[in-house]
């Protein structure tokens, strides 16, 4: 979710605005570090993901010692060292009806990497989106959460460049990461460009808080966050429409319209195949990687595959999506000195 130095709002005619955080961004300010105190974790955190992230661009994946670096940070953070309680109104729901708002912390955001904390109230959603090219740390600090996360499916047989697998509707198959739920204290999930869950939807079980380091952060329009529908594999499952293996583009894999899909691949509309029975057609769609559904996962490995299940079909929204309420709060946790 794109909300850093922001503060998203709905106004009384139900449209999504967003306005600058005046209250707690620390981009910009310098503070006097005093020399005989010892850190709190949160300056710890920060001064590693500095450190880290220092060459941090879109797709950077940090050596396997600072990750364990940064998890072990998050792992000893506690949520009064970021001034957080359940007992905070951000974790009661006041309509019955429906979820209260999502509350958003900024703690801090550069160009390298951020730093955030979402307050959810019991059933709220952060639905499906991605992480473009980013390595993102999650830490809950209480209460349960269902957690459900997908990868693209980049598959390389007979192909000299690894593909993605689209339908021709633009739906694009996606592998199931993770689905279930999670309750803290729990150990530090972690998703990188293009593996781990690198899309996620989080939905609150119970009140719960987590916070989020990105790096790098949300920006664009290099980095702009998608938001999806995901769809059972088994909707699609007998389609008789062939799929259209695009080439895959590194981590700036979102799900393009079929007319950009077709371009990508040397396609005409009419070339692609709306049915297996033409030779014609068989033809064309060998010579312009465009395969059946069957054809193309049985060339995967059975473990893999099982019975469809692990799958879906994940299809791009427009915008933000509008059940997606979030508002800013001032970040009232331990303070980051910047040298
Ligand atoms: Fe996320």
């Amino acid at each position: 979710m794109r909300l850093e130095g922001e503060l998203v709002r709905k106004t009384s005619g139900g449209q999504l605005v967003a306005k600058k955080s005046n209250l707690s961004s620390m981009k910009g300010k310098r503070r006097q570090r005093r020399p005989d105190c010892m850190p709190s974790v949160v300056q710890q955190l920060f001064d590693t993901c500095k450190a880290v992230f220092a060459e941090g661009t879109a797709g950077f994946i940090p050596p396997p010692e600072d990750v364990f670096r940064i998890r072990s940070i998050l792992d000893r953070l506690k949520p009064e060292d970021v001034g957080l309680s359940p007992k905070l109104p951000y974790f009661k729901n006041i309509d019955a009806r429906r979820p209260s708002p999502i509350t958003y912390l900024h703690v801090y955001a550069c160009d390298e990497f951020s730093i955030g904390i979402f307050c959810l109230p019991p059933n709220a959603v952060i639905p499906l989106h991605n992480h473009p090219g980013m390595t993102v740390f999650s830490k809950i600090f209480f209460g349960s959460m269902h957690i459900k996360s997908y990868d693209w499916v980049v598959v390389s047989q007979d192909s000299i460049e690894p593909c993605r697998v689209v339908l021709p509707s633009g739906e694009r198959l996606a592998k199931v990461k993770t689905d279930a739920v999670f309750t803290a204290p729990c150990e530090t999930s972690i998703l990188y460009p293009s593996s781990g869950g690198n899309m996620h939807c989080f939905t609150a079980k119970t009140a719960c808080a987590f916070l989020d380091v990105l790096g790098p952060p949300y920006s664009s329009p290099e980095r702009n966050c998608t938001y999806y529908f995901d769809h059972a594999y088994a909707k699609y499952a007998g389609n008789p429409d062939s799929l259209i293996m695009a080439k895959a583009d590194g981590y700036d894999d979102a799900v393009k319209t079929p007319e950009h899909v077709k371009e990508e691949v040397g396609l005409l509309a009419d070339h692609i195949p709306n049915s297996r029975g033409s030779t014609d057609a068989d033809a064309r769609a060998v010579d312009g990687k465009a395969k059946s559904i069957s054809e193309v996962l049985s060339g995967m490995s059975p473990l893999d595959l099982g019975e469809g299940e692990g799958y879906g079909w994940l299809q791009e929204r427009t915008g933000q999506p509008e059940e997606f309420l979030v508002v800013g709060a001032k970040y009232r946790g331990h303070n980051i000195v910047e040298d």
